[in-house]
């Protein structure tokens, strides 16, 4: 199951966070792909702001992890863009397995580590300029996917 949608402005990338929002559970995790600058960042932001969180989200890059405490889910946003050559890092293992939500960019570098259930998204620029996101998921987040592709193809 795949969910394919176009974003042309900052407005679509708060729509769909919104949706995803609604999706949410504890121990949700989201896996962002996409090239640097594609917008993984800018959608998590909004998704924090669905969630509640009053904080400014910025990017982890050079933190890995940044945590968010929340009233109902605690946010954790990981940037693991320079574990590729490693591939793991024990530290994030509670978080990924815990009870908030986690949003990792460069969620392939890690696989390994991750289960085999998360929601995947997929941001590229097309050469016109417009983002398109690919969503899929397995197990309980196929449901998922289901919905948000109903939700645009009407
Ligand atoms: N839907 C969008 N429409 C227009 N610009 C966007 C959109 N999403 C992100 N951007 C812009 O792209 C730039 C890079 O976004 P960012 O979220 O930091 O990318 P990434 O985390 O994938 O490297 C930012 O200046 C951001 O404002
Ligand atoms: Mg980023």
């Amino acid at each position: 199951m795949e969910a394919k949608i176009y974003i042309n402005t900052l407005e679509d990338t708060d729509k769909l966070a919104k949706i995803i929002a609604s999706k949410l559970f504890p121990g949700f995790i989201l896996g962002l792909t996409g090239d640097l600058g594609s917008g993984k960042t800018t959608f998590t932001k909004y998704l924090s702001k669905y969630m509640g969180i009053k904080d400014n989200l910025n990017s982890p890059t050079f933190t890995i992890l940044k945590i968010y405490p929340n009233k109902k889910l605690n946010l954790y946003h990981m940037d693991v863009y320079r574990l590729e050559n490693i591939g793991y890092d024990y530290e994030l293992d509670d978080y990924i397995y815990g009870n908030g939500v986690s949003v990792i960019e460069w969620y392939q570098y890690i696989t390994g580590m991750l289960p085999k259930e998360l929601l995947k998204m997929s941001i590229q620029i097309n050469d016109k300029g417009i983002r398109e996101v690919t969503i899929s998921g397995e197990g309980r987040y196929e449901e998922i996917v289901k919905d948000i592709s109903n939700r645009y193809s009407n």
